[in-house]
C-alpha cells in the first residue's frame, strides 16, 4: 500500500540548496517537503565548501539562519596569491568598493539550516529511498519513495531537483531535451583538515612548478589545505606527513615556516571538473546547484552558484504563490544560467592559471606565465578577479 499526501513545492535533495530554498518558502507560508537519501549524520559529514559570498551571506539572514555565522563566521577582505616564492595581496575590499566574503564552512551552513528546519517543524525525510518524480510536464506532477518497505507519494506543483551532481532529478529529463556540457581537468584536489592554527588568516591561493596548492581555514583553530594531485593518486597513497611535506614544498619559505602541521581529521580527494546541464527547467521539474551544474573549486564558485538558483526560485515560486506572477518561473532557467556561466568562466580561468597542466606546451607554460603577472601589475585585472569572487550582482 502506498501512502499518498500533498504540498506545494516538493524538494529532492537535504544540501544546502535544498534545505536553504525549503526554509525560505516556509517562511513565506508556502508549504513543501524534502527528501533526502542519506541520513543527517552523513549529509553533514562532507567536509565542502568555505567561503560564502556576501550576497549568499545576506540570503542566509534572510532565511533566519545568520546568527551563528555571524558570530562564528569570518569576514574576509582580502587574500593571497602566491607564485615564485612571494605573495601578492587582492585586496577585494578597495577594489569591490567595500565588499568581501565570509568564512564559513558548509558543514556548519547546513547544520544550521536543519536546525532552522527543525525549529519551524519543517519536514526533511531522511534515508528517502528511489525517489523518483513523475509526471513532470503535467500540472499535477508527483514524486514517490521508500522509506524500509513503505511506499510513499507526494503530490505537488512543482518539484525542485537538488540532489546534487548525482541525483535523480537531471537524470529524468529526456536527454534529447538536455545539453550537457563538459570539461574534466586531469587532476584532482587532495583536501585535509586539521586541528591546526591556520598558517595565514587569508586565504593563500599557490602556483608553483609542483602544482596548485591552497591554504584555507575554517576557524581560527581549524585549517583546511589542498594540494593538486594526479587523478591516478588515492588518498591511501598520502600520509599526513607526505601531505605536509609537499604542501610546504608549494608555498613561499616563509609560509612554509610558519605552517603548523598536527593529524588530519579528514582526508579526501575531490576530481575537478566543469559541468552545465540546460535548460534548468522541464515542465514542472526546476534543477539547482549542483544537480545542474558543477565547478572545479578554484574560485569558490559552486556553492555560491547553488545559492544564486536558490535565490532566483524563491523569488519565482514567491511570485507565483503570493502575486499569481509566473514570469519569474518562466524565465528561471534564463536568467540562472547567465550566472552560472559567468561562474563557470571565473572558475575555468582561476584553475588554468594556477594550475600545472602536465600537457602545456612550453608556449602555453609562458602565456599561463604572463596570465598571471599581467594580472598582479593591472588594477583593472584585479578588480575583475575581485568582482567575481565576492559574487555578481544576482
Ligand atoms: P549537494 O551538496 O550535493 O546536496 C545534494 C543532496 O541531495 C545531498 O545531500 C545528497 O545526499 C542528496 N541526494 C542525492 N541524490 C538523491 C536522490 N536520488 N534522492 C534524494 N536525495 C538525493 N563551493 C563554494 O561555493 N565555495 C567553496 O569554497 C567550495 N569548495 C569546495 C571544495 C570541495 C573539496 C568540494 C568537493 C566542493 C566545493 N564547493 C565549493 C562546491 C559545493 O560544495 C557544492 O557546490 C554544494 O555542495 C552544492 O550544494 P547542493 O545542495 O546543490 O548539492
Ligand atoms: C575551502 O576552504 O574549502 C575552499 C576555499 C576556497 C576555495 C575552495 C575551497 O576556492
Amino acid at each position: 500500500m502506498t501512502t499518498s499526501r500533498k504540498t506545494k513545492v516538493g524538494i529532492i535533495g537535504g544540501g544546502p540548496s535544498g534545505l536553504l530554498l525549503s526554509q525560505l518558502l516556509h517562511l513565506k507560508g508556502i508549504d513543501n517537503i524534502v527528501l533526502e537519501k542519506h541520513s543527517r549524520d552523513y549529509v553533514l559529514s562532507r567536509i565542502r565548501a568555505g567561503v560564502l559570498e556576501h550576497g549568499f551571506a545576506a540570503l542566509m539572514r534572510e532565511a533566519q539562519c545568520g546568527e551563528r555565522m555571524d558570530r562564528e563566521g569570518e569576514i574576509h577582505e582580502g587574500f593571497f596569491i602566491a607564485h615564485d616564492g612571494v605573495k601578492d595581496r587582492i585586496d577585494l575590499h578597495k577594489y569591490t568598493g567595500g565588499n568581501s566574503v565570509m568564512v564559513y564552512g558548509q558543514t556548519e551552513l547546513t547544520r544550521d539550516l536543519y536546525e532552522a528546519r527543525d525549529k519551524m517543524g519543517g519536514e526533511v525525510i531522511h534515508e528517502a529511498l528511489d525517489v523518483t518524480p513523475h509526471d513532470l510536464t503535467s500540472n499535477a506532477p508527483w514524486l514517490t519513495y521508500r522509506l524500509g518497505d513503505d511506499l510513499y507519494r507526494i503530490d505537488c506543483d512543482y518539484i525542485i531537483g537538488a540532489d546534487g551532481f548525482h541525483g535523480v532529478s537531471r537524470k529524468s529529463i529526456p536527454k534529447d531535451v538536455l545539453t550537457e556540457y563538459e570539461k574534466v581537468y586531469p587532476f584532482g584536489w587532495l583536501g585535509v583538515l586539521s586541528r591546526t592554527k591556520p598558517v595565514s588568516p587569508e586565504l593563500i591561493y599557490a602556483k608553483t612548478e609542483r602544482g596548485f596548492a591552497l591554504c584555507s581555514l575554517r576557524s581560527q583553530v581549524l585549517s583546511r589545505y589542498y594540494i593538486q594531485v594526479p587523478l591516478t593518486d588515492r588518498v591511501e597513497d598520502w600520509s599526513d606527513e607526505a601531505f605536509w611535506e609537499e604542501l610546504k614544498k608549494r608555498l613561499p619559505q616563509e609560509v612554509a615556516d610558519q605552517l603548523i602541521t598536527g593529524p588530519s581529521i579528514e582526508k579526501s580527494i575531490a576530481p575537478l571538473r566543469s559541468f552545465v546541464a540546460e535548460p534548468m527547467r522541464y515542465g514542472n521539474l526546476f534543477l539547482a546547484g549542483d544537480a545542474a551544474h558543477i565547478v572545479p573549486p578554484t574560485g569558490a564558485r559552486g556553492l555560491n552558484s547553488a545559492a544564486s538558483d536558490i535565490y532566483y526560485l524563491y523569488h519565482a515560486l514567491m511570485d507565483h504563490y503570493l502575486k499569481g506572477d509566473d514570469s519569474g518561473l518562466e524565465s528561471y532557467s534564463q536568467k540562472a544560467l547567465a550566472r552560472v556561466w559567468k561562474a563557470q568562466r571565473f572558475s575555468w580561468w582561476m584553475t588554468s592559471m594556477l594550475h600545472s597542466f602536465p600537457e602545456n606546451s612550453t608556449y602555453d607554460q609562458r602565456l599561463q606565465q604572463t596570465e598571471m603577472e599581467y594580472l598582479l601589475s593591472s588594477d583593472a585585472a584585479k578588480a575583475a578577479l575581485a568582482e567575481n569572487y565576492v559574487g555578481l550582482p544576482f
